[in-house]
């Protein structure tokens, strides 16, 4: 649903081929779920694409449509359950959902004058990342259960891992994603659902363009985009990388609590402003 409290998507006829391969990513105006919804355009493949950025998702839906997929987009905060399920909905009456991509997800933490996130940031990242997230997978869950049939990906982070002094809200909110989304597992796979859980570290994006900080084995788009494709398509538990961060971050998991602090007190950042942001 948009910010004035109504849902706008794309109109177009409700056929589609039997084999249709349907994909369903949330954040798909830019970044990550954007060049996802690139890299899986092909003909025969139908792209459900939400966003709040009018032009930006339209591009986005453009480009897909050049390489031959159906794009139906949708213009909503994830924040809106009613509207995000209502969506999700429709576009399963087109075409059943084959991959539902949890990817919306939004930034804040210390801010360039070095003061504290605020709880207006805190409770925005909150609801975004984590209840975001839930209100995009929650409505799919039944059809893909009652078809035996389908696959979803939540975007976590490394930063569940291990709380970050400058952005607690953020991982906070990954850590979340990541304990719903492993937690869910164990429920739906028995039903013929799989789930992926997505952590990534460091990747190219307008979102880690905001990040003021040593951003630790940063990965290209392609790369991080090379990653998550390869282990959806082999269905895997836990898509993690890089491999280098996690292990740097599980080790100072399980060193003494004080020992830890120091280690990733040496790694500070703030968030810049996004205009118009928390
Ligand atoms: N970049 C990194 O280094 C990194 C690392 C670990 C995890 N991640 C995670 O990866 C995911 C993608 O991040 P990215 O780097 O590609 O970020 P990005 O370029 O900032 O893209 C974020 C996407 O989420 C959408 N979004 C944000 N808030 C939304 C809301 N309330 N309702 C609907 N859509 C919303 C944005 O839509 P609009 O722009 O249209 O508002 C945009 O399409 C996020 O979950 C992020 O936390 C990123």
């Amino acid at each position: 649903m948009s910010s004035n409290g109504s849902t706008k998507s794309s109109q177009q006829p409700a056929i589609v081929r039997a084999d249709t391969f349907c994909v369903v990513i949330t954040g798909a105006s830019s970044g990550l779920g954007a060049a996802l919804a690139r890299a899986y355009s092909a003909p025969g493949v139908m792209l459900g694409l939400a966003g709040r950025n009018p032009t930006r998702l339209a591009q986005v839906a453009e480009a897909c449509r050049q390489k031959g997929a159906r794009a139906e987009t949708a213009l909503l905060d994830v924040a809106d359950a009613d509207g995000v399920s209502e969506w999700l909905r429709r576009i399963d009456a087109i075409a059943p959902v084959n991959l539902l991509i949890a990817n919306a997800g939004i930034s804040a933490g210390t801010r360039p004058d070095g003061s504290l996130e605020g709880i207006d940031a805190a409770r925005a990242v909150v609801l975004t990342n984590l209840l975001g997230t839930i209100h995009s997978v929650e409505p799919l869950l039944p059809l893909m259960i009652g078809r035996c049939a389908g696959q979803i990906a939540v975007v976590a982070s490394l930063a569940a891992y291990r709380g970050l002094p400058d952005s607690p809200a953020y991982c906070a909110s990954k850590a979340g994603v990541l304990a719903y989304g492993e937690s869910l597992r164990g429920k739906v796979e028995p039903h013929g659902v799989r789930v992926s859980v997505i952590v990534p570290g460091f990747f190219a994006s307008p979102m880690s363009d905001r990040y003021a900080g040593q951003k630790l084995f940063l990965l290209s788009e392609e790369q991080a985009v090379r990653r998550v494709m390869r282990g959806l398509r082999r269905k895997a538990r836990r898509i993690v990388f890089p491999r280098r961060l996690a292990l740097l971050l599980r080790t100072v998991n399980v060193l003494p609590a004080w020992l830890g602090d120091r280690i990733i007190g040496a790694f500070r950042f703030h968030i810049d402003i996004r205009p118009g942001g928390p």
